[in-house]
């Protein structure tokens, strides 16, 4: 048996560029990575590729999740088995979740991390296989989705390119801990930046090496992500989301990503659980979650 376990992502800065021959954005992305970690076991299995889901969120979410080849997880192991020259071995997947899905948090692409790291181990020790170097891993998982090289690593980084070209930063200088507000309804990735495309013209991309945020106010400060009016006027429920947090105590409320999840910045812990329960109890569902700098990792 094989575990991994990968963390979720949150864009404190998010800066869209053109839209580029590729069909991609160009991005200018500021990425922290938070504890709300998914993790995914791997069993030789009887026959094919078995996937099931389970997880720490209302079922609308788990049931979301395909099971079959359209299942990231699923490609994501196509592509190592092309990769090594293997064929597919017969194996059962579990995973278990607590990224909100369609949530613009990354939580299919921090699946598809668990799954390279965890099944390059798993041919490795069943077949025999090269052990892929964490540099391969990343140059594939930069095929697969622009979001899954930084969850690699982890950390606080500079994502450039569609987000995959990265620079790893020193860790902020001070805890900082989100309550992630998750809407009922999800949006989708191309249709926010296409919405994005119809609304605005881009912007220059800032230069993130001349910030300076030595200071949770600094932070606040500086957090901005172009995809949120896009991503408002799909969604006008967002609004009210930011709202709410804004009351509680954030010191900034913001869309997390294409959304719909709004994640808003506290100094403690205290306050930002008092948040979450003040939210779950009028009836939204929120989250607590603190930054850290751990990346995929292989559990025993
Ligand atoms: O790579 P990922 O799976 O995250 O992207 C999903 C979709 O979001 C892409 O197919 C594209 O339409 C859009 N996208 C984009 N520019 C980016 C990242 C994603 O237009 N930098």
């Amino acid at each position: 048996m094989i575990k991994a376990t990968t963390p979720a992502k949150i864009n404190l800065i998010f800066e869209v560029g053109e839209l580029e021959d590729t069909g991609y954005h160009g991005v200018n992305s500021l990425y922290l990575e938070l504890d709300l970690r998914e993790e995914i076991v791997i069993k030789p299995g009887i026959k094919g590729v078995s996937i099931s889901v389970a997880g720490d969120l209302p079922q609308r979410h788990l049931t979301a999740v395909p099971t079959d080849s359209r299942n990231l997880i699923y490609k994501v192991a196509v592509a190592l088995c092309q990769k090594l020259s293997v064929d597919m071995p017969a194996i059962e997947i579990s995973l278990f979740k607590r990224i909100p899905v369609a949530g613009g948090m990354a939580g299919g692409s921090a699946d598809a991390a668990a799954m390279l790291v965890a099944f390059n181990r798993y041919l490795h020790e069943h077949l025999q296989t090269r052990l892929l170097s964490v540099a391969e891993l990343k140059e594939l998982a930069a095929t697969l989705g622009s979001d899954i090289p930084f969850l690699i690593d982890g950390g606080f980084a500079i994502g450039v390119g569609r987000g995959e070209q990265l620079t790893q930063l020193d860790p902020l200088p001070f805890d900082t801990h989100w309550v992630i507000c998750v809407s009922s309804e999800g949006l989708s990735t191309p249709v926010v930046f296409g919405k994005f495309d119809e609304l605005f013209h881009v912007e220059p991309f800032s230069d993130f090496n001349q910030l300076e945020i030595s200071s949770i106010s600094d932070l606040a400060q500086a957090m901005a992500n172009d995809l949120e009016e896009a991503a408002i006027s799909l969604l006008p429920a967002i609004s009210d989301s930011k709202s709410m947090l804004l009351e509680l105590g954030a010191l900034k409320a913001m869309v997390s990503g294409s959304g719909p999840s709004v994640i808003g910045l506290f100094s403690s812990l205290e306050e930002a659980e008092l948040a979450r329960v003040s939210i779950n109890n009028s009836g939204g569902f929120a989250l607590v979650a603190s930054a850290s700098y751990a990346g995929t990792r292989l559990e025993s």
